[in-house]
């Protein structure tokens, strides 16, 4: 698949299909960093990235944003390969207080949706004055309780993907785009 700059993209041979191109990645974040400046215009918002599978998609987004904001982090684990255990655990908090701030949370993907309820739950009790989900990828047929990212990248089906941040057992994060692995 060609990329927005034109020179195409070497694709790693683990991968059956290439579901998202670097291209179409990086045009849909443009859009989601203008619309993201648009509606806090005027606010600071705090992203809070999530750990690990968050930083790519979390520093080109902080990019296309043309407003002040900020940044921290969070780190939960749920997943063990390619099967959610559905025991959410945090391990890593935020180091600065989120009281009175408009919040991001900033996740790769919506899969079964227990992290994103987990991780909200948590962010209420602490009394930010707006907290906002974005969601690179978004599984909507995958859920076990309902949550809503505000903005999503791309809506995918129910299939297992890497790259761009995302991985399998920690391999694939470097992939530049985002891809269904061979059985
Ligand atoms: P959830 O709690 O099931 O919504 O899953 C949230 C987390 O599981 C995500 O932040 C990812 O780290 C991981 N995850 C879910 N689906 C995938 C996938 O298709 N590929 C890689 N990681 C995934």
């Amino acid at each position: 698949m060609p990329l927005v700059h034109g020179t195409p993209e070497k694709v790693n041979t683990d991968i059956k299909k290439v579901l998202v191109s670097e291209g179409q990645i990086l045009a849909r974040v443009k859009e989601l960093g203008n619309q993201i400046s648009k509606d806090y215009a005027g606010k600071n918002p705090v992203l809070i990235g999530i750990l690990k599978g968050s930083v790519f998609f979390l520093s080109d987004l902080m990019r296309a944003i043309s407003i002040d904001c900020c940044v921290d982090f969070m780190s939960l684990a749920s997943y063990s390969g390619d099967k959610s255990n559905g025991i959410v655990r945090l391990l890593l908090d935020l180091r600065e207080s989120i009281e009175g701030r408009d919040v991001l949370i900033v996740e790769d993907i919506v899969d079964t949706g227990l992290t994103l309820s987990y991780l909200e739950n948590i962010l209420k009790t602490r009394n930010p004055r707006s907290l906002e989900v974005c969601s690179l990828l978004d599984k909507p047929d995958c859920r076990k309780i309902s949550v809503q990212a505000k903005y999503v990248g791309f809506s995918i089906p129910n299939e297992f993907v890497v790259g761009y941040g995302l991985d399998l057992n920690e391999k694939y994060r470097n992939l530049p785009y985002i891809g269904v692995l061979k059985k």
